[in-house]
């Protein structure tokens, strides 16, 4: 492979891919190559209305998700590491690396308590994605699933919703899945960062809040 090969935007696109299908082949249900698939899609689509970079937008996109704390013990810079150091195998430009390992690095729920150290129009782009991915009824099929996986009950009338102060508890609380709508889901639609990504939310969060009202229904015997 000669140089301009090396460096043509497609191809790292093309490796990129092959490159995360590799590294999530195992992973859980709501985190695996078609979360990243669908992540990669939407960020796309809402970039065509912003000004950003489509490079950074695509590759952190595929990044994002490359080895998340949530399943490495906690630990937070795996992801950011390992992106880093594929990216350089590639020979991404060193300006486009740290953009996207600042993108892995910010977008996570949990930073959202620190106060936000680091802005980009592309990690507004890829963290609208990533959000409109866990709500709407492919953000309910994710939470059950995760849910599931943590062996967690689907609901209990006795345990309400909660306000984690910490990221610390709020990862590891225990809580029932139905809860999680409540401490995050239901919250996305006011946190989204792009104009097409607001839109985009709102027909998302209605079929949530359906899902939900129906599910009480259905426990109580009605309807
Ligand atoms: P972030 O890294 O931005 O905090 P997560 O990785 O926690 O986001 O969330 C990814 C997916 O897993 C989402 O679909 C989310 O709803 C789901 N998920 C995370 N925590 C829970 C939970 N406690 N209960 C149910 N689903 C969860
Ligand atoms: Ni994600």
């Amino acid at each position: 492979v000669n140089r301009n090969e090396m460096n043509n935007k497609e191809q790292v696109i093309n490796n990129t891919v092959l490159f995360v299908q590799q590294e999530l082949s195992n992973a859980e249900g709501g985190h695996d190559w078609f979360h990243i698939e669908r992540v990669w899609k939407t960020a796309k689509q809402i970039a065509v209305s912003e000004k950003a970079d489509p490079f950074i937008v695509e590759l952190g996109a595929l990044l994002h998700d490359i080895a998340d704390a949530k399943f490495h013990n906690g630990n937070e810079s795996i992801g950011p590491e390992k992106a880093r150091a594929f990216l350089e195998t590639q020979e991404v430009d060193a300006a486009t690396i740290t953009a996207v390992e600042n993108i892995i690095k910010y977008i996570s729920f949990k930073t959202s308590y620190a106060a936000n150290s680091y802005q980009s129009p592309e990690l507004n782009i890829v963290q609208d994605a990533d959000r409109l991915d866990a709500i709407g009824a492919i953000g309910i099929a994710r939470a059950f699933n995760y849910g599931g996986f943590k062996n967690r009950k689907l609901y209990d009338p006795a345990i309400p919703p909660a306000v984690y102060q910490t990221p610390e508890a709020y990862k590891k609380n225990e809580a029932p899945t139905l809860n999680h709508f409540y401490e995050k889901l239901f919250h996305l639609k006011a946190k989204m960062n792009t104009t097409a990504g607001r839109k985009m939310a709102e027909a998302r969060h209605q079929f949530m809040e359906a899902f939900i009202a129906r599910f009480y229904k259905e426990w109580n015997g009605e309807a």
